[in-house]
């Protein structure tokens, strides 16, 4: 039997983010070969405009699409609400975004006295896309829904920096309205967010979810993977960050040190 030809995807987010999705699509499909855009020059998204994060969501697409590529996942809540309708509609590759997020709401066993509150960056909570599946999935309001504007920052600084103590003293403040209310769980909006969810548990007391799993899942059923299908296929993991040149130049990197 010939060789089977790898299967690749594209995943972008405006940093490390997307590494939290990443790795769950790799636990599953090993054998996938991955780009990876780690749009720092750009971050954080949060705080941009939905012209903004449209235009850059179209060039990093782009660039991606230099690589001959099966599919394109949007690792970031606040480029999937602000700009995957506009690239479903320029592109023919099938994007996956982040709104499977929904179904760590839906899939919860949820108790009588849970408190439930969705965090998220300051622009995915002006999403209309967003605003319209809590319309839909959550009419009634029962959880509630926080910005957090300066976590992801946080989370990249703390990458840069392994400083656990600051991140914990950081966590305390931007965290704080979680004790304050009693929220028994946070359903995690923000890709970055997962990346450090035991800190987010440890410091605030509240369980995490997150939806890195379904968004893997959704990513795998797209490229018709329902089985595992690694086989003996060798894959690679291409990475690069954003630069104020605009350039991105890719190199090879290890799976095994992701966050
Ligand atoms: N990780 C992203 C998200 O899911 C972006 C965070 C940011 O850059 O503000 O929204």
């Amino acid at each position: 039997m010939g060789q089977k030809k790898a299967q690749s995807i594209g995943i972008f987010d405006s940093g490390i983010g997307g590494f939290s999705i990443l790795k769950k699509i790799h636990e599953l499909a090993p054998d996938l070969n991955v780009y990876y855009v780690a749009d720092n020059s750009f971050a954080p998204y949060g705080n941009k405009s939905k012209e903004q994060i449209i235009e850059r969501s179209l060039y990093i697409t782009e660039e991606l699409l230099k690589f001959d590529l099966d599919l394109i996942v949007v690792a970031c809540n606040t480029a999937t609400g602000m700009a995957i309708d506009t690239l479903r509609e320029t592109y023919d590759i099938p994007f996956v975004g982040v709104e499977p997020f929904v179904n760590a709401l839906s899939k919860h066993k949820w108790k009588e006295d849970d408190k439930g509150c969705v965090i998220t960056t300051d622009l995915m909570s002006k999403s209309e896309r967003f605003t319209s599946l809590i319309s839909r999935l959550d009419p009634k309001k029962h959880f509630s829904y926080v910005v957090t504007p300066n976590l992801a920052s946080i989370i990249e600084d703390f990458f840069s920096s392994k400083n656990e103590e600051k991140l914990r003293e950081e966590l305390n403040k931007e965290l704080s309205f979680v004790k304050d209310n009693s929220y028994s769980h946070l359903i995690l909006g923000c890709t970055h967010y997962p990346l450090i969810d035991s800190y987010i548990e440890e410091v605030t007391g509240a369980s995490t979810l997150s939806p890195c799993l379904y968004v893997a899942n959704r990513t795998l059923s797209l490229l018709g993977r329902e089985k595992d299908q690694s086989g003996t296929i060798k894959s690679s993991f291409q990475f690069a960050i954003s630069t104020r040149d605009d350039v991105l130049r890719f190199v090879s990197k290890d799976f095994s040190n992701l966050p």
